[in-house]
């Protein structure tokens, strides 16, 4: 007959209660063969399975009461906990194989012996199911409070009105300047954008401005050297277009120009839009159409265009195009000078000597020109009385323009 082949040694000094397992489980082999067991009596081994089964019995209830002062130290342990990261830390730390509460019970296992192991194991699977239902009950709970809590701390009434923000103007001249790209843009003209330094011939000469012509005095400017120069006036840009491109041309071109002139209504570097219409038939009633649709646009539907004859050395005929006054509808105030009338910009038919140069046939085609004055434009239409408050950055001038 087969008896319990281990057996833990049960006497006061080696074994140290469990599960503590601090004392070493002694293992005796009290029978191991059928001769050895013919030596035993029969009442003595029933005796010791019974004993064996009481004492097992006894240790399983130390394990039982062991687990339940485990328990509730974790629900003691518990109500402390006030984060979710706090019990995330104490779960892991209960549950750590090496020093945790429970995680270490699996540990001992290695020293349970065999026919208390199932029952063993069970017990603590249990405790391990409660323990992690408790944490994660207590997680969700905290998780919960935290959301809500950021919730609260983080809301933001939409109803509230939103900060407002400083917006920028664009500078007035570049609002006007855009105005008149947008208008002619419309028409069908491309934007063609010229050079600032010039040599005198795109400037004056190809322009029918020789040396020695006197409209050169008006038009004083900046000398790079005898032969390049600020440009004086965006009409050198029509030279460039028509020499290289034939008709239909049909162009604006915006820009900085350059003379030295400095007063109230002069400036020594102020904003010019040129305009170029070559193609076959062009004639002032073009112009006329095409600047009536601009300062109509520009300064209101009731603005009329009167052309008045004028001299340009690049135009023939020339023209000076004014507009009925937009303050006082053609009255007469102090913006006309009483006249009714203000001057917008210059204008002509191309001179045939200035096609011809540029290598246009002039029988064939015609063209017309005019270059307006783009501060003039904008100081006229926002009131402005002096050149200089365009320059000056003075926000309280430049943030009544928004147009
Ligand atoms: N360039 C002239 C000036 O600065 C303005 C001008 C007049 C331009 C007549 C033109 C034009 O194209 O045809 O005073």
């Amino acid at each position: 007959m087969r008896c319990a082949a281990k057996q833990r040694d049960l006497s006061a000094e080696s074994y140290n209660g469990f599960p503590n397992m601090g004392g070493t489980a002694k293992v005796q082999i009290i029978a191991n063969s059928s001769r050895g067991n013919d030596k035993l009596p029969r009442d003595f081994l029933l005796q010791e399975a019974t004993k064996n089964k009481e004492e097992n019995m006894a240790e399983l209830s130390e394990l039982s009461a062991k687990l339940s002062e485990i328990k509730s130290r974790i629900e003691s342990d518990l109500t402390g906990l006030t984060s979710s990261k706090a019990v995330f830390e104490y779960k892991k730390s209960v549950m750590d194989s090496k020093e945790g509460m429970i995680g270490s019970l699996m540990k001992e296992m290695g020293k349970i012996p065999k026919e208390q192991k199932a029952e063993y194991g069970k017990m603590v699977n249990e405790i391990r199911g409660w323990a992690t239902e408790q944490f994660d009950a207590l997680d969700s709970k905290l998780k919960a409070e935290e959301q809500k809590a950021r919730y609260e701390a983080e809301a933001i009434d939409v109803t509230l009105p939103s900060k407002k923000l400083k917006k920028g103007y664009l500078h007035p001249n570049t609002q006007v300047r855009n105005q008149i790209v947008d208008i002619f843009g419309s028409m069908g003209f491309s934007v063609y954008e010229g050079n600032e330094i010039e040599t005198d011939h795109y400037n004056f000469t190809a322009l029918n401005i020789p040396k020695d012509h006197p409209s050169r005095d008006m038009q004083d400017t900046f000398y790079l050297s005898p032969e390049f120069l600020l440009r004086t006036q965006t009409s050198a840009g029509q030279v460039h277009v028509m020499e290289s491109q034939q008709p239909p041309i049909k162009i604006i071109s915006p820009g900085k120009v350059f003379r030295s002139d400095d007063d109230a209504t002069h400036s020594p570097m102020f904003s010019q839009m040129e305009g170029l219409v070559v193609d076959e038939g062009i004639t002032l009633c073009d112009l006329q159409g095409m600047l009536d649709v601009f300062v109509k646009k520009i300064f209101g539907e009731e603005t009329r265009t009167r052309l008045r004859p004028s001299y340009f050395p690049f135009t023939e005929p020339s023209v000076e195009v004014d507009v009925s006054c937009f303050q006082c509808g053609g009255k007469g105030c102090k913006l006309c000078k009483g006249t009714g009338w203000i001057e917008v910009l210059g204008a002509g038919v191309v001179n045939k000597k200035v096609l011809e140069g540029c290598g246009i046939d002039s029988d064939k085609y015609s063209g017309l020109a005019f270059g307006i004055g783009i501060d003039r434009i904008a100081m006229l239409k926002y009131g402005i009385n002096n050149i200089k408050l365009l320059f000056e950055s003075d926000l309280r001038v430049l943030e009544q323009i928004d147009d």
